[in-house]
């Protein structure tokens, strides 16, 4: 850390946590917290939940958890110090300067660095084409392909000439070997030692939403393969995160955002007026390029290959894109091939038609489920019913699923009250199915191991001492940070415990920065969001803490803390040898089978 703790919590306390997150999750008041669909994972029902008072988040479905540091770092692929930074502005505080750790520094470095040589390879690239013999091959590729120069130096479009080249043009400008290698654009052998991973290719410029050159894609020109060779993922390139095109189409006046297979799709479609139009680098579209997308719009179109391929990436992108709330259509190429093709056959305004008539996520969905039966033939046709029936229960809301059972009613002409009945007989199946995977935990959770168990102890109390600080005073004296024994509760038990004894008051968020992995900041999330409404007593039988009396409570307490404080003193007893700790320890014993904590009126 290179600012200082006083200004990293002068920062965490001017960007409140819900207003913040509110701008990337739509949240939704739900008791004492906001709910919202997690933008870290996959999932049709929110369970990502934003509590203010804790300043935390937290998902139930995936584990991530944090403060608004954390959730900045992990959503921007930002450095903790990049999300002070970024949250500092926000709140329009000015931070000092030239607070940086060495370490620090040196990342901050080497990912500047980095991003000067792709900055150079770029510009080397662009000048090969037009300057060396072969170049003129590559200019002439792509002239072929219709490309205007306008368009070629609007993407900065290259050629990448014979192996070496950028190495030693990159040496000349002074750049060590291990920088170089870092920026996975070179690799080594044996025979020939260093040598240029792109060679004789077309050149094509991957950057992020600030204009800054972070990968290429490199075209063979002719038939061999591979196509496209994709420069690696590095300390710049996240190829999950990034959309080629999007630095471009972010500034589109255009409503909505084109998705495209490949970076010739991209550049026609520009070309072609249509510069809102991004493609996904050589993967699969994920979750976090959704979120990108949705920084910018409300509404996507789908123009993917025509081929099976095509629909395929299609119908995985759709529930991936609608779980981050956008609204999603797919342009038909056919029968073209892909939206490069398209438009050099029938041009601008045909395309501008295909938007107009665009078809809804839904029905490209349905249409591609009929796909699969034949709707001549009664038994195939009740089974393709069945499976649309099913298909209905997606829809969580009521009325949105009425709407779209009429409308498949009248598409497919079967009697809406049938259809009704089909779809009412699965949810109710569905219910009894989410209702035995519910007693498939319980079990589970029964079956811990009684380190597991002594474990949820300590977590239930500490969770507690947040969520009721008084306990920090009618625990004084029996419970310390040490009886934890789980090494991140004792941990973040220390910092709690010397916050309340400073100031007689707890801040959660405040503790997530003394961890440093991912992993322990959201186990210590989880700690302080965990709900104590599920508690499950000796028994194994759960209740709602909200709904126990005052009197039960108090029992639950003195059982949490007996267990918590035997265990502890246990475990001394087995690591001692010395006879008087043995002795000292068996007295605390029988005194805590006498103590009694009474809990009082709240
Ligand atoms: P396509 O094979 O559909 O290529 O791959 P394309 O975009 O139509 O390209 P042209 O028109 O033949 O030049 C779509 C995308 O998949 C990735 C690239 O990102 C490409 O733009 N891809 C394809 C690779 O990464 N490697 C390959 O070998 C092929
Ligand atoms: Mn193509």
């Amino acid at each position: 850390m290179f600012y200082s703790e006083d200004i990293i919590e002068d920062v965490r306390q001017q960007n409140d946590v819900v207003e913040v997150i509110s701008s990337y999750v739509k949240l939704q008041k739900k008791g004492s917290n906001y709910m919202g669909l997690c933008p870290f994972h996959n999932e049709k029902s929110p369970s990502f939940s934003v509590s203010q008072s804790k300043q935390m988040y937290h998902c139930f479905g995936c584990g991530v958890g944090g403060n608004i540091f954390t959730f900045i770092m992990e959503y921007e692929n930002y450095s903790f110090t990049e999300a002070v930074k970024y949250l500092a502005e926000r709140a329009h505080i000015t931070l000092p300067e030239g607070e940086f750790s060495e370490e620090e520094k040196r990342k901050a470095d080497t990912k500047q660095s980095l991003l000067n040589i792709y900055k150079l390879a770029a510009t080397y690239y662009y000048y090969q084409m037009y300057n060396s013999p072969k170049g003129k091959l590559a200019y002439d590729y792509l002239k072929g392909r219709n490309l205007s120069d306008e368009t070629i130096k609007k993407f900065g479009l290259g050629y990448s000439n014979v192996s070496g080249g950028l190495y030693g043009y990159l040496k000349s400008k002074g750049y060590e070997d291990t920088l170089l290698n870092m920026s996975g654009l070179f690799s080594y052998n044996e025979k020939s030692g260093v040598y240029d991973k792109f060679w004789n290719r077309v050149m094509f410029p991957i950057m992020d939403v600030n204009n800054k050159v972070i990968g290429f894609g490199g075209r063979v020109m002719g038939d061999s393969k591979p196509k496209y060779l994709n420069s690696p993922e590095t300390l710049l390139f996240d190829k999950s995160r990034n959309l080629f095109g999007m630095n471009i189409a972010r500034t589109s006046r255009r409503r909505n955002i084109i998705i495209c297979e490949g970076y010739m799709d991209v550049i026609a479609l520009h070309q072609a007026g249509f510069n809102n139009a991004v493609a996904s680098l050589g993967t699969a579209l994920t979750g976090m390029q959704a979120n990108l997308i949705k920084r910018y719009t409300e509404s996507v179109l789908l123009t993917y290959d025509s081929d099976e391929a095509g629909v395929k990436a299609a119908l995985r992108a759709i529930p991936i894109l609608k779980d981050v709330g956008l609204t999603v259509k797919v342009i038909d190429m056919r029968p073209y091939k892909d939206p490069d093709e398209f438009i050099k056959n029938m041009g601008a305004d045909a395309f501008e038609e295909r938007i107009n008539n665009a078809t809804s996520w839904f029905d490209y969905e349905t249409d591609a489920l009929a796909k699969n039966y034949d709707l001549t033939d009664p038994e195939s046709k009740t089974k393709f019913f069945n499976e649309l029936a099913k298909k209905m229960l997606e829809f969580t809301e009521e009325l949105e699923r009425n709407n779209y059972a009429e409308a498949i009613a009248r598409k497919y002409n079967i009697e809406l009250k049938n259809f009704q009945k089909l779809i009412n007989y699965y949810g109710a199946q569905n219910i009894v199915k989410s209702e035995s995977i519910n007693n498939f935990s319980k079990k589970d959770d029964k079956v811990n191991a009684k380190t597991d168990m002594i474990k949820e102890a300590q977590k239930l109390l500490l969770t507690w001492f947040v969520e009721e600080q008084r306990l920090f005073e009618l625990l004084e004296g029996i419970i310390t940070p040490d009886d934890f024994s789980d090494d991140l509760y004792k941990k973040a038990a220390t910092i709690l415990f010397s916050q309340y004894k400073e100031s007689k008051n707890v801040v959660p968020a405040k503790i997530i920065n003394a961890f440093e992995s991912k992993e322990e900041q959201n186990e210590v999330a989880l700690l302080f969001s965990t709900n104590i409404g599920e508690i499950v007593d000796n028994n194994g039988e759960r209740k709602d803490f909200m709904e126990l009396t005052i009197m039960e409570r108090e029992t639950y307490l003195n059982q949490l803390v007996k267990k918590i404080k035997l265990y502890s003193i246990e475990e001394q007893m087995r690591n001692s040898v010395d006879m008087s700790v043995f002795q000292q320890c068996s007295k605390q014993k029988a005194e805590l089978q006498k103590m009694h904590i009474t809990l009082g009126t709240v």
